[in-house]
């Protein structure tokens, strides 16, 4: 079955990047010039999506208005030159990259929580899920990526990268054994490991590919850590009763739920931006000399 529904949990407190997000969503904060879940709205329509829904909650208005049309800003760049018409095409563009829908989740109780909010926007499809907070920029977006995967599985799909020892406890961690080239068969995982608790330095990051199957086991997932009903417990199920597929993807993945991860798209970013790329890179260049 094709998959042409995704899910963008955005629906947290954000709490890493306080003060900033007290009242601004995270997943409003831009890389250079444009809002982090636009980039990952990009992504899921680059990979075939056209149905996006957008989990939210108090506060994240924002959100549905960056997707919204703008009459009175579109008049006014209607009339600028054609620097001004390029970013009017563009703006109207953001508004129709894909069918995109809303729905709350009235109590923040995690992100598996969070997914099960979705289940009548997905019905019976298999489903792809982007994070929010996860922006990953690359040729291949990761969500085809995980996409193909399901086609060739017809499994769940999981989007991994190796961290050290030192991070995984802020992830989850996989047990994975090899299928072919970045493919890994996964049947077993554990959210926020100890250092006794670690089954692999994978760790699952922002992207994954879900069979409907998922919203019953959410239903029936008790809560976890943070006491947060968590997705990697409700996966966990999936994984030890069908087994899951691990897919290596390729791509830079941002963290933009902590400052450090903010700061480094930042640079990255705006050091390609074809705007702002070459006296960006001159100015880290002289920067660079007084560290
Ligand atoms: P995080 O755990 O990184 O988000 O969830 P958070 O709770 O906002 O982070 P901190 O620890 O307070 O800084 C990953 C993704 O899941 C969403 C978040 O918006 C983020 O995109 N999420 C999390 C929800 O939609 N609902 C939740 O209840 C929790």
């Amino acid at each position: 079955m094709k998959i042409t529904k995704a899910v963008i949990p955005a629906a947290g407190l954000g709490t890493r990047v306080l003060p900033a997000t007290k009242s601004m969503p995270k997943e409003m904060l831009p890389i250079v010039d444009k809002p982090a879940i636009q980039y990952i709205v990009e992504e899921a329509v680059r990979s075939g999506i056209r149905d996006i829904l957008i989990i939210t909650n108090r506060g994240k208005g924002l959100i549905e208005d960056h997707f919204d049309r703008v009459p009175e800003l579109e008049e006014r760049l209607s009339k600028g030159g054609p620097e001004k018409q390029r970013i009017l095409k563009e703006i109207i563009e953001i508004a129709h990259k894909a069918n995109i829908y809303f729905v709350r989740q009235k109590e923040t109780r995690g992100l598996g929580h969070a997914i099960g909010c979705a289940r009548s926007f997905v019905g019976n499809e298999p489903f792809a899920v982007l994070y929010g907070d996860d922006v990953i920029l690359g040729k291949d977006p990761a969500c085809a990526q995980l996409i193909r995967a399901y086609e060739e599985f017809g499994k769940g799909v999981v989007g991994v990268k190796k961290v050290s020892k030192e991070a995984i406890s802020k992830y989850s961690s996989l047990k994975v054994e090899p299928l072919h080239d970045n493919y890994y068969r996964c049947t077993d995982m554990i959210e926020k490991p100890s250092p006794d608790e670690i089954l692999s330095l994978y760790a699952i990051l922002g992207r994954c590919v879900l069979p409907p199957d998922i919203f019953d086991i959410i239903d029936h997932t008790e809560p976890g850590a943070g006491g947060e009903i968590q997705l990697t417990d409700a996966m966990r199920t999936l994984a030890r009763r069908d087994g899951m597929v691990a897919v290596e993807f390729t791509g830079r993945r941002y963290d933009m739920g902590n400052k450090l991860g903010i700061m480094k798209a930042q640079v990255e970013v705006a050091l390609q931006h074809p705007e702002i790329g070459a006296d960006f890179r001159a100015y880290l260049k002289e920067l660079c000399k007084t560290l």
